[in-house]
């Protein structure tokens, strides 16, 4: 009755055609194809024409559709529990995507171990690290991790069987590209094995009313585990990033299905496992300094502010061309703030290595940061400090357009109250009462650079408060 069938699936966009070719006719990416084998039942769902005449079904009105109360599972993590939504959601399927040694491992066995010491039943699903490694990462978190019953398991079988078994109120499966169904011929790991490693455990939680979360490498494009497809089939996707080397890891949500996706969470990764940061700005502007090329940004991280140092510097080059280097910002967005601000600011680099950092290993991706960027380099260009006569450090947001105009940024009054909050102001950035547009680069750039080290400019002409 099943014959093996094979098609061809995008890695990258999860187009399908029956036939190899080199570029995906979806989405036009080289060797992005790969073999899919599927096993094709006389009762799928695609069975049409000559096939079974399927009966009518009744609509329902949603009023009349019986919604269970969801009680949410707290991890006692707070800063994931609120990222998350208010906590994990019962047979809720979630993906925890990040790069290697970025801490999902950690923040997944903290948090079990947190349910396990409320009373909670749950499991940990590894596959990637033996049964005793997995020991060795709990004994650094404490006796609650060391609580959490775990599963040393690559066969996607075993592991829908125990959970089916076991019926935890919260599985964790680390991770979702280890997992191994052997009714494929494929790899761990390809589009075909990832996805149905996802559908197959999907089933078996929402049967046994068990939390999922699963967990993903991010590529080096950084899509979640890949395929993409995998992020249409969960209920949330998580993505944890931050620099390996730095200490600081941010937790966003990309999409929520229980919660907004606008929530971030900021950890600090320490020898006893990871800590919440509960007040980033505070930790972040204390650490600012006064010096020639550094800004403070006023950002936002989904709907908080959060208050960043922007670091920059210009030094004479030795390479041809010179150096570009971002750290924590987009390096196209980089390349066309030193473009505006040659041509529109009077600050040219083009013979010079430019530097820009945004301190703390943080990232942000937002056009809000434009203005702090260009500030930051025209800076680090003159030589001259932007700080007050205090020491305290340039506050500043704004988009810059290629025209050289500084452009209105959502939550214009929650960066600003922000940084009140920690001492600094007046801030620099478009103004919030008028229309925008009102001011352009060279005029910003004059005033903040006039206003260095002694005076600062003049509140009400161009700071988003007084
Ligand atoms: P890990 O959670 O294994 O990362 P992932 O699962 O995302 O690959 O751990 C990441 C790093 O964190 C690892 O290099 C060791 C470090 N670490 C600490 O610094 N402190 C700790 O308490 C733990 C458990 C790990
Ligand atoms: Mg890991």
């Amino acid at each position: 009755m099943a014959k093996a069938r094979s098609k061809y699936v995008c890695r990258e966009c999860g187009h399908t055609s029956l036939a190899w070719a080199g570029q995906c006719p979806g989405c036009a990416e080289w060797n992005t194809l790969e073999e899919v084998v599927e096993q094709a039942t006389s009762k799928g769902l695609h069975a049409r024409g000559g096939g079974r005449k399927a009966p009518a079904s009744k609509p329902v009105p949603l009023r009349d559709v019986e919604a269970p109360h969801e009680v949410r599972l707290t991890t006692g993590i707070g800063e994931l529990d609120r990222v998350l939504g208010g906590g994990l959601v019962p047979g809720s399927l979630v993906l925890l995507g990040g790069s290697p040694g970025i801490g999902k491992s950690t923040i997944t066995a903290m948090a079990l171990g947190n349910l396990a010491g409320a009373g909670r039943d749950v499991l940990y699903v590894t596959g990637e690290e033996s049964a005793a490694q997995v020991r060795m990462r709990a004994e650094r978190l404490g006796a609650d991790a060391l609580a959490v019953p775990t599963l040393a398991e690559t066969d996607l079988g075993v592991v829908a069987a125990t959970i089916e078994a076991e019926r935890p109120a919260v599985c964790v499966v680390d991770s979702v590209q280890t997992m191994n169904s052997d009714e494929l011929t494929s790899a761990a790991g390809s589009v075909a094995q990832v996805r149905q490693v996802a559908g197959t455990l999907m089933e078996v939680a929402k049967r046994s009313g068990t939390a999922l979360v699963l967990v993903g490498h991010v590529t080096k494009e950084g899509a979640v585990a890949g395929p993409r497809v995998l992020e249409h089939l969960v209920d949330c996707v998580l993505l944890f990033e931050g620099e390996r080397e730095r200490s600081y890891r941010t937790l966003r949500a990309l999409k929520n299905r229980f919660g907004a996706t606008s929530e971030t969470g900021v950890f600090e990764m320490r020898s006893g496992g990871l800590v919440e940061v509960e007040d980033p700005s505070a930790r972040f502007v204390g650490e600012a300094t006064a010096a020639a090329g550094s800004v403070v940004l006023c950002a936002m991280e989904g709907t908080r502010p959060l208050l960043v140092e922007v670091q920059a510097l210009v030094a004479p080059t030795e390479v041809v061309p010179p150096r570009r280097v971002a750290n924590g910002i987009d390096r196209n967005r980089l390349a066309m703030i030193l473009a505006v601000l040659a041509r529109h600011g009077g600050v040219q680099v083009g013979s010079a290595d430019v530097f820009v950092n945004v301190a703390g290993g943080v990232r942000v991706d937002e056009p809000g940061a434009d203005l702090a960027i260009a500030l930051a380099v025209a800076s680090a260009h003159r030589g001259e400090s932007l700080a007050d006569a205090e020491g305290r450090p340039l506050a500043c947001f704004g988009e810059v357009g290629l025209t050289g105009e500084l452009r209105y940024v959502a939550h214009a009054e929650r960066r600003v109250a922000e940084a009140l909050k920690f001492g600094l102001g007046p801030v620099v950035g478009p103004r919030i009462q008028e229309a925008p547009g009102g001011l352009d680069m060279h005029g910003t750039l004059r005033r903040a650079l006039a206003g260095s080290r002694r005076a600062r400019p003049d509140g009400r002409q161009f700071a988003a408060a007084a």
